[in-house]
């Protein structure tokens, strides 16, 4: 079965191929990074119209490079939420009428349950309950999934997600967007224990997040020494040390959280996905706990960790076979939060 899968849901617009829910044909991706990237964040609108100027020709080479036509399709899937909805909707549109267009069945995506995918690509997906720990710019939350691809919410952010934490303390010390991987790069070099920040493990049993007041406590941190000059220049903190420290308070919540909720579940399969599990101090950490707590650990290849519509596809098959296509086609909504 042949499925296109379009996502537009942030600042990226994807198109891939990908074939019975494991097979990829093609995968392509046309980046706004350097769009927002002077703006420190992404700008809904600007990302709006570059998803416009983008969505055809994505489709067309991820047609082309799968080697098929539109009418080798079996199904159109796109994702219709959470994101923002002047995103969503670019993408909603095209495939609808390619849908329409083509005589083909559409598949609404939720885009959480595509990162879901991205760790189980290109191979059997799993036959027990696994808990997964979803970090992205717009979400950070703990699920329990079922084999059916059903999930379960155990906990989420009661503020920012993860990933907004990297981009604005990365905007704090002036390192650009997206800040997450500028802050990986430099943390790797620098010392975890240099600088003590807040971590926030909220209530003994929660399995809740917060990053607001580590965030703040960065922000405090500059206003009283300035941002500090990489390592080898004046003061006693270096850049590195500041970043490494920063990293450690969310990846050591983030981890200690994911073993409690494995734990909580009883499962012994875990899965970290979403673009900040791209995070090369997260990737450690939870080996390092798979081992001890002797759970399986999935992680997508780095590339499939951040948005793409690989990801979007894999997930449509197990959408389809779970709840079938979308009957009213013309009628889908873009949801800009969703589970
Ligand atoms: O999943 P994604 O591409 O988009 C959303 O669905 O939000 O995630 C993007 C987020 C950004 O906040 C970015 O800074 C973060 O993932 N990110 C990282 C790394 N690579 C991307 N955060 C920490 N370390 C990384 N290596
Ligand atoms: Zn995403």
């Amino acid at each position: 079965m042949l499925i296109l899968g379009i996502e537009t849901s942030c600042d990226e617009t994807a198109a891939a191929v990908v074939e019975d829910g494991r097979r990829i044909r093609s995968d392509v991706i046309a980046s706004q990074i350097a769009v927002h990237s002077p703006y420190g964040g992404v700008v809904p609108e600007l990302a709006s119209r570059k998803h416009v100027e983008a969505i055809l020709p994505v489709i067309a080479q991820a047609l082309d490079e799968a080697g098929i036509t539109g009418r080798e399709l079996d199904a159109v899937a796109v994702t219709q939420g959470p994101g923002l909805v002047g995103a969503l909707l670019v993408g909603l549109s095209a495939a609808k009428a390619l849908a329409y267009a083509l005589d083909r069945p559409l598949v609404a995506v939720n885009h959480l349950e595509g990162h879901m995918h991205a760790a189980f690509l290109e191979r059997e997906p799993l036959a027990e309950p696994f808990v997964c720990l979803v970090v992205s710019g717009g979400h950070t939350a703990l699920y329990r999934v079922d084999p059916d691809g059903e999930s379960h919410l155990l906990g989420s952010t009661r503020d920012d997600a993860a990933g907004e934490a990297f981009d604005k303390v990365a905007k704090l010390l002036d390192l650009g967007y997206p800040g997450g991987v500028v802050i990986d790069r430099l943390a790797a070099q620098g010392n975890p224990q240099a600088i003590t920040f807040p971590k926030a493990y909220l209530d003994q049993s929660s399995l809740e997040f917060s990053f607001s007041g580590l965030k703040t406590a960065v922000a405090n941190f500059v206003r009283r020494f300035g941002v500090p000059s990489i390592c080898g220049g004046t003061g006693s903190y270096c850049l590195e040390d500041l970043a490494a420290s920063f990293q450690e308070a969310v990846v050591e919540v983030l981890v200690s959280k994911t073993v409690k909720a494995a734990n909580f579940c009883g499962v012994s399969d875990v899965a970290a996905v979403g673009g900040v599990a791209a995070n090369s101090r997260l990737r450690q950490r939870l080996h390092e706990e798979a081992v001890y707590h002797r759970f399986d650990l999935h992680l997508p290849p780095l590339r499939f960790c951040t948005d793409n519509a690989v990801m979007i596809a894999a997930a449509a098959h197990t959408v389809w076979r779970r709840s079938g296509f979308c009957r009213n086609l013309l009628e889908l909504d873009a949801f800009s939060r969703w589970f």
